[in-house]
Order: structure tokens, then sequence, then C-alpha cells
């Protein structure tokens, strides 16, 4: 991604800019994890890689390179080619994620057949196949049931067995365990890893969770109020943050799901989070940031790759 910018429009006319100028680089079977607070636009970026922003929402800028080619300039057909079977997505809440009034069979041979013209008796044995492979117990009998007969975690493998039908090249991974429990969800991330060495498959995974981004990432993108601060290895950067808001958030260990303005003793980082609304002229964690001066306030710094580590950080600090 280059210089991705999506925003909202208000009906009051007011653009709110989720995702203002974001760069990420991800490489094959790279897994790349993009941390940052609640509302600092991350859910909006994974649908704006697979253009599924609508109204009042729209992708306002930048390019979306994906094999030398800009997804944003795709026609509506190439596009829906892309989402799947290239690039798959699976999100927080699996059990919302999937049709309450049809089996896991019927869901799972739909999506398989709309790529592959297969019989539906082949593609069930696929889907068979696929649910051991996510390690689903009981795969055959499980084909039988609905949504609501399963728990939290089977969902999240059926949607993971649902995303890997089609082979695609990359997942993107919104929260795909913040509504699991802990040792579920470190069974789902253990998948996902397991699924990345297979296939050698690229994984975007967002989280809260900066233990799980250490344990499985190799790349970390940091983002705030739509913008990346910090990106590069993450070795480098849990060893060595160089970006003031990096830091905090490694110090916190943990990042607040809600954070809320009005309880600043909640907040890791001293001072309210603006909104996006109202994103802070210069560099935009200035009103937060311990290490502030002049310039912060009025120019915004670019991400620039620091020699020493080639980590690359938007501060003033390091230029
Ligand atoms: N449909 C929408 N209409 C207006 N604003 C929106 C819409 N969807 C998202 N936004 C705004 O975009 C910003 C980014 O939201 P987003 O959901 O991407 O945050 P997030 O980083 O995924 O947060 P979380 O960690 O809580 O999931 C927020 O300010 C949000 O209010
Ligand atoms: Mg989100």
């Amino acid at each position: 991604m280059k210089g991705l910018k999506t925003c909202f429009k208000q009906k009051d006319k007011s653009i709110i800019r989720a995702v203002d100028g974001v760069d990420i680089e991800i490489a094959p079977g790279e897994v790349h994890g993009l941390v940052g607070e609640s509302g600092c636009g991350k859910s909006v970026l994974s649908l704006s890689i697979l253009r599924l922003i609508s109204p009042p929402g729209f992708i306002s800028g930048g390019e979306i390179v994906w094999e030398g080619n800009d997804l944003l300039r795709l026609d509506n057909n190439d596009m829906r080619k892309i989402r799947g079977k290239e690039i798959a997505m699976i999100f927080q809440n699996p059990q919302a994620s999937l049709n309450p009034l049809y089996t896991v069979s019927q869901q799972m041979t739909a999506v398989i057949r709309l790529h592959r013209k297969i019989s539906k008796k082949e593609a069930k044995e696929e889907a068979v196949r696929l649910l051991k492979m996510v390690q689903l117990p009981d795969a055959e009998k499980r084909m039988k049931s609905y949504p609501h007969e399963l728990s939290g975690g089977m969902c999240q493998r059926v949607m993971i067995a649902m995303a890997i039908s089609l082979q695609p090249k990359m997942i993107i991974a919104d929260e795909p365990t913040s509504s699991l429990d802990v040792t579920i969800g470190a069974q789902i991330l253990n998948l996902l890893i397991e699924l990345r060495r297979q296939f050698n498959i690229s994984i975007l995974l967002i989280s809260h969770d900066m233990g799980a981004v250490s344990r499985i990432c190799s790349k970390i993108s940091v983002m705030y109020l739509g913008r990346i601060l910090e990106t590069g290895n993450k070795t480098d950067i849990f060893q060595n943050p160089q970006h003031p808001y990096t830091q905090a958030l490694l110090d916190a260990g943990k990042i607040p799901v809600h954070s809320h303005p009005a309880k600043s003793e909640n907040n890791l980082i001293k001072g309210d989070i603006p909104g996006s609304m109202d994103i802070p002229s210069g560099c935009r964690f200035h009103t937060r940031c311990p290490s502030v001066f002049e310039k912060c306030y009025n120019m915004e710094p670019e991400l620039k790759t620091l020699t020493a580590n080639g980590i690359k950080v938007a501060c003033h600090l390091y230029e």
C-alpha cells in the first residue's frame, strides 16, 4: 500500500479521515502484524485492501499494488476474482460472519463451488478435508451443524477452512482471536502459522495483543490515527522501538481495546486520544508525545528508513 487514504463523509459534510496515507509492504509468506489503539483505522484499512468500503466511505487516494497491479484500478469483475481467491479475510466475530441459516456443509460447498467446477459430492469431500486440516473435531459430523451449534473457536476454524479453500496467497485476519478465550485463541494463531508454513500464505494480522504479535509476526507496523508511525522487523522493533508511541505501546504490553478519551487514567499514554474527525496538525501524535518539540506542531514527519537498523519511522527526532 502506498499513500492509501480512506474517508467517510458525515451528514454534516465533514470528513473522517480513517486511513490517512498508509504505507505498508508485505512480502510473500510474511506474517505482518498491524497494531494500534481502537479507532486508529485498522479495520477500515483491511476492508479497503479488498475494496469492501461502502458509502458514505470511499477510498480517496493511494495505491494497493498486488503482484504488480493496482487493485484500485481493477474493474469490479477482476476485483471479484482477487477477493477470496487471492486475498481472503477472516474476522473478529466468526459466529456473526457465518450465515446462521445454513449448515457448515452448505456454506463451505457453496464457497468451494463458486470458484471451482466440481460436483456437490466432490465439494463436500473437499470441505471435510479442509475442516480436518484446520483440526475441527468430528469434521464429518460438524458438516451438518448450524453455526449456533458450534463454539466460537469451532466457528473460527470453519471460517479459516473457508478462507483457505480457494488457496489464497494472502489472508487478512482482523482480530481473529479477540472473541475467543486465551487457549483457543493461541490454538487459532498456531493454526494460521502452520498454514503459512505449508502454503507460504502471507498473513496480515491485526491485533491488540502485543504478545501474540511478537510470537507469530516477522514484521510489524504501528498505526496511529490513520497513519503508520513505525514499521520494520519484529525483533528490531521489540528490542529497540524508535517512535515514542511504539515505546509507550510496548511499555503497556497490551493495547487497551476501548480507550475512551474521557477516562485518561485508562489510556496508556497521557492525554486524550484525538478522534479521526480532528487529527492534530503536524505530527498527529504530538498532543500526547513525551518528546514533543517545536517542529512537531506544524510539520508532519514522513516515514523514513533509519540506516542503523532498517526500521522506518515517522518522527522528527530521527531527522
Ligand atoms: N461506516 C463508518 N462511518 C463513519 N466512520 C467510520 C465508519 N467505519 C469506521 N469509521 C471511523 O473510522 C475510524 C477507524 O475505524 P476502524 O474500525 O478502522 O478502527 P480500528 O482500528 O479497527 O478499531 P478497533 O481496534 O476498535 O477495531 C474510526 O474513527 C471510525 O469511527
Ligand atoms: Mg477494528
